[in-house]
């Protein structure tokens, strides 16, 4: 019998661990014999990549907030048609690095372009694909700042266009995170990032073992 695919999104702010988190589930997963496709935007697909590599350079100084959120879609759907719909079709389980709530609360509120115009975009990209379950890792607007900038610092990367952004930008979009998921209370679950890594497994665990 064909296991029922399921759609688990991460959220959270740049530096709340929610990649490694979501490779930790992923293992689990697959020890409990599912099928598991691990997919991040921006980013994922061939072209997807190409993508990321433009919405993060820092060099892009001048990319403006509506061809901005149009590249965040562009990658969403190359993701969904090449990797993301016909691994549900195959009744895999699909993790995704942010999703389409990454959008809501960076460019929707973050860059002031509202909800509206992000889910005509979700609308034509997403087709009604609306993730099972999304998994909110919390941490404040202080704490990931600090967190990408060590990062940065120690690893010399030039992806650093959006943690770039001010505190004030983070601040909303902590703000933008915790409104959604108060109005989606049944989709979202929020757990502490700031808890040791294997406590925030467990807690995620508890979270996911029920659709599984
Ligand atoms: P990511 O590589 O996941 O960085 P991190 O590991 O720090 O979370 O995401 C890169 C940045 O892109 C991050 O600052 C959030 C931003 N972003 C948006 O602004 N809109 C989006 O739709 C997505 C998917 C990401």
């Amino acid at each position: 019998m064909q296991k029922r695919s399921l759609f688990l999104t991460f959220e959270g702010m740049d530096g709340s661990g929610k990649t490694t988190q979501m490779r930790l589930l992923a293992e689990r997963l697959r020890a409990r014999g599912r099928d598991v496709l691990e997919t991040a935007e921006p980013g994922g697909t061939r072209i997807g990549i190409e993508i990321r590599r433009i919405l993060l350079d820092a060099a892009n100084q001048e990319l403006g907030p509506t061809a901005e959120m149009l590249l965040y879609f562009a990658c969403r759907a190359q993701n969904l048609d090449e990797w993301i719909t016909p691994a549900l079709a195959e009744g895999k389980i699909v993790l995704s690095d942010r999703f389409t709530d990454s959008t809501l609360v960076y460019q929707g509120c973050g860059r002031g372009l509202g909800a509206e115009a992000v889910m005509t975009l979700d609308r034509i990209a997403c087709r009604g694909l609306v993730p099972d379950l999304t998994l909110l890792i919390d941490i404040d607007a202080e704490t990931s700042l600090a967190r990408a900038h060590a990062r940065n610092a120690s690893q010399r990367h030039s992806e650093t266009r959006m943690d770039e952004q001010s505190l004030a930008f983070h601040r909303q979009v902590y703000a933008a995170y915790h409104a959604l998921a108060a109005r989606e209370p049944h989709r979202f679950r929020i757990v502490d990032g700031r808890a040791a890594i294997d406590a925030i497994a467990a807690e995620i665990w508890k979270a996911v073992e029920p659709y599984v």
